[in-house]
């Protein structure tokens, strides 16, 4: 399904969207808990979480399919919370794509401009630019189920791009194609998104996708918003365990906070070691029960003893990943922590038992939040 205002002049590409505390409930269950984003005209914005926490609700709301609980959905400065979804300049894709099996490729990507009344020649037209521009202009009088599911995702691209909509709703939309195939089309879409500015919510539960394709990403939770934030802010300085542990993997080691201040704190690991961390997360005073989150590659192994003010450990595995190797270290308190290190650097893997020293590569690298 496709949409766009039906009268009037083009809508503007590279409009602002507001989600103003928006809550969406299903008789007694809470989907969407409060969800406030303000996105730039010409952004893409990612909605990344686990199956469950509310992505589709929310491209549901936008789109005007699903009327919200609470909350307001402004575009371009208007409110559109009373406007169906033809009225609302919205173009979707679907996670299936449900592209219509009756009709041509053609037909499909015009099927939205014959709804709002365009002229024949306008609609083959126009649908012959959107096929060309997801480079299928070759295909147009065949019938979806001759493509591939590859061309069948650029398909429903190019019928969502038709109506020219202010806003593009991505909903899984490379989920079901093999990986080649899906960084092709990450980077196709990426390219139409740039070159045509228009403010655009892809929905995904893949964390790379997320990070390689959006201008900020929306991490949710249980229907809540975790963080909202740049790439690489949300991977650096994660605002939450549950953002930490999610996004990239995490080593979780409990301990007691030393000391902190607005830029760093240091805590006293259970397995062992004083460690210097980012400035704590939340309301933590000095002698909290806190969790440190360390990444793989925040840590070296050194094959040298170590003494009571660093942690310690005995390697259990190695294993040689190509550009990178990874050991598996058992650490004071028997938990066991990931380290990743490039592969250059150490030709031979260290051979379990031998006991290791774990070094932070940089300070102030770790995170820490109130114990989980
Ligand atoms: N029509 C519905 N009626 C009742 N519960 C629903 C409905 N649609 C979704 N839900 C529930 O709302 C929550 C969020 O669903 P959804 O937005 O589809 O999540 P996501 O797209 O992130 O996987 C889930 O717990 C889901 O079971
Ligand atoms: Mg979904």
């Amino acid at each position: 399904m496709v949409s766009a205002s039906p009268n009037g002049p083009a809508s503007p590409r590279g409009q602002t969207l507001l989600l103003d505390g928006i809550t969406q409930r299903y008789g007694s269950s809470l989907a969407v808990d409060g969800v406030t984003l303000d996105i730039r005209g010409g952004e893409l914005v990612a909605l990344l979480g686990p199956s469950g926490c509310g992505k589709t609700t929310l491209l549901r709301i936008i789109a005007g399919f699903l009327a919200q609980t609470k909350g307001h959905v402004m575009v371009g400065g208007q409110s559109v919370d009373g406007l169906p979804p033809n009225r609302r300049s919205v173009g979707i894709v679907f996670q299936n794509y449900a592209l219509f099996p009756h009709m041509s490729v053609a037909e499909n990507v015009a099927y939205g401009l014959d709804a709002r009344g365009a002229d024949r020649a306008t609609q083959r037209s126009e649908a012959q630019r959107m096929l060309d521009l997801v480079k299928l202009g070759h295909l147009g009088d065949r019938a979806p189920r001759q493509l591939s599911g590859g061309q069948q995702q650029r398909v429903a691209l190019a019928r969502a791009l038709a109506v020219n909509p202010s806003i593009l709703l991505l909903d899984e939309p490379f989920a079901a194609l093999d990986k080649n195939l899906r960084l092709d089309m990450q980077i196709e879409v990426k390219r139409i998104q740039r070159l045509s500015g228009i403010t655009t919510i892809l929905v995904t539960h893949d964390q790379e996708e997320a990070l390689s394709m959006a201008d900020r990403v929306a991490v949710l939770s249980q229907g809540r918003l975790e963080q909202f934030s740049p790439p690489t802010e949300i991977y650096d300085a994660p605002d939450s365990l549950f953002v930490n542990t999610f996004v990239g993997s995490a080593n979780l080691l409990g301990g007691v906070l030393l000391d902190c201040d607005r830029s760093a704190g240091r805590v006293r690991l259970d397995a062992g070691g004083l460690i210097e961390t980012r400035a704590p997360k939340g309301d933590l005073r000095p002698g909290a029960r806190v969790t440190v989150c360390l990444r793989p590659e925040h840590l070296s192994v050194d094959p040298a003893a170590g003494d009571g003010d660093t942690l310690n450990g005995v390697v259990e595995m190695g294993l040689p990943l190509g550009a990178t190797v990874v050991h598996e270290i058992r650490v004071g308190d028997g938990t066991a922590v990931k380290v990743s290190e490039p592969r250059i650097q150490r030709a031979d893997l260290l051979a379990p038992g031998t006991p290791v020293r774990l070094a932070p590569v940089a300070p102030r690298l770790a995170s820490v939040f109130a114990a989980a």
